[in-house]
């Protein structure tokens, strides 16, 4: 039997276990919080702590608007939720439609601005993804020039990447010897119990963005970036496009993504985060339509290696997906809700938002490969067991084996080898037999 078969083998059987047991609400949050995960999208900026942003902002004497960063009582709470005195935690009070977070975005910039606050939100970010149990992570980030207040000059973004890819590096290192340490102490320990089973070593990996918003230029400059780079180290996997959809577009930067598959690299792009068809909403004019239609379209056919997004494309794109590649989609839960303005518009709270996503539930149902992502859980007030906790309680899982099988299968989805794919799993079905005995 091959290492493949034989894990793939072990993971049906682990689907079994998991479908015969019961769970409460409380023990299957547990489960949660402790299962190994997979974390395919998220943006470094993105990811910065409310705490850092208030503090580096303070530093640097920048006034964030406070009607994006007070709590927003009035927004997101149901009518029942308004009655009660201890509202559920998953009701999220901030303003964050698309437009708001990309506000949030030039706010952010305007305090991350040396190498100094870029390693520390780079860490955070690390310690805050190991901590919720991520296992592997493609971190993403636009290369910025900063300042270097060691020397008093300007950072290039090589030093940018550079000092991301240290983190990456000691961030491996620590956790690695964390992990060892800690399994010693379990050995020596023959009352331990699974459930103090050490969490698993993070294994961290870089993307280079390219913003929509920035030049043709840029956006060559920072394809050339991660093709060396994934040359000399095992960090920098991919390409991304992000940034606002209003901006640019990929037809002009196809040539980019272009270059960097024929170098071997793995491509994920942002898409579907405006209609591509009329009578989704009222707000969208029909000349942005037609754009993002074309555009969408463009994005399809050059057929990247994972979908960020994907929400509001045509049925017949997505039937396309489905009969073609079926290319992997990056999907963000809260994100989703929050950018869509799910739950403002409608019941008001993340869980009912959730239910009105506008494809979802069909690639739960049709088991569409979609890994579960936080995006930007700074700016969402998430993280990566909050949005499977969310996930949950919108489609009313009675256990997790549909969590369980999002995970298995995003491992397949990493800008990884099939070696690295293969131990991976079998890493992550061990420690799932630990917790669930
Ligand atoms: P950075 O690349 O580390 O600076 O992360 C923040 C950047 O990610 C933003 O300025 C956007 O370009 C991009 N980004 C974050 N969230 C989204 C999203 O939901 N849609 C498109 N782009 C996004
Ligand atoms: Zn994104």
């Amino acid at each position: 039997m091959s290492a493949l078969s034989s894990t793939s083998q072990r993971y049906e059987d682990l689907k079994a276990q998991i479908e015969q047991k019961s769970f409460t609400k409380e023990s299957m949050t547990k489960f949660i919080q402790q299962l190994p995960k997979i974390e395919l999208h998220a943006h470094l900026n993105g990811c910065i702590r409310e705490s850092t942003l208030a503090s580096l902002a303070s530093e640097r004497n920048v006034k964030l608007s406070s009607l994006l960063h007070d709590l927003q009582q009035e927004t997101h709470f149901t009518e029942e939720e308004k009655m009660n005195e201890s509202p559920q935690e998953k009701v999220n009070k901030k303003r964050r439609s698309l437009l708001e977070c990309f506000e949030i975005f030039t706010e952010i910039g305007l305090c991350v601005t040396d190498l100094v606050a870029l390693k520390q939100i780079c860490i955070e970010a690390l310690e805050d993804f190991a901590k919720q149990g991520v296992v592997y992570l493609e971190l993403r980030s636009t290369p910025k020039v900063l300042l270097d207040t060691m020397y008093g000059t300007k950072a290039t973004k090589k030093d940018y990447i550079d000092t991301i890819l240290k983190c990456m590096a000691d961030f491996e290192e620590q956790d690695q010897e964390r992990y060892k340490r800690e399994m010693e102490d379990v050995k020596q320990n023959a009352n331990a119990s699974s459930q103090s089973l050490p969490r698993l070593p993070m294994t961290c990996r870089y993307i280079v963005s390219i913003n929509r918003a920035e030049s043709f230029e840029v956006a060559q400059e920072h394809t050339q970036l991660a093709m060396e780079y994934a040359k000399k180290s095992k960090y920098v996997v991919g390409l991304d496009l992000s940034g606002s959809p209003l901006k640019n577009s990929f037809t002009e930067l196809e040539p980019c993504f272009r270059m960097a598959k024929d170098a071997g690299l793995k491509t994920s792009i942002h898409c579907g985060e405006i209609p591509c068809e009329k009578g989704v909403d009222n707000e969208t004019d029909d000349a942005l339509i037609e754009f993002s239609y074309r555009d969408t379209k463009k994005i399809l056919d050059f057929e990247p290696d994972r979908l960020g997004h994907a929400l509001l494309f045509t049925d017949e794109m997505y039937e396309a997906l489905e009969r073609g590649k079926k290319i992997p989609i990056e999907c963000c839960p809260t994100s989703n809700v929050m950018t869509l303005e799910l739950a403002t518009h409608y019941e008001g709270d993340l869980v009912h938002g959730l239910r009105r996503h506008p494809r979802l539930s069909k690639w739960l149902e049709n088991d569409y490969p979609c890994s579960i992502n936080t995006d930007d859980p700074g700016i969402f007030n998430t993280d990566s067991s909050l949005e499977f906790l969310l996930l949950v309680d919108a489609f009313g899982f009675q256990n997790p084996a549909r969590i369980v099988s999002i995970v298995m299968d995003s491992i397949d989805h990493a800008f990884e080898s099939d070696d690295f794919k293969a131990k991976m799993t079998g890493l992550v079905t061990s420690k799932i037999n630990g917790i669930l005995y």
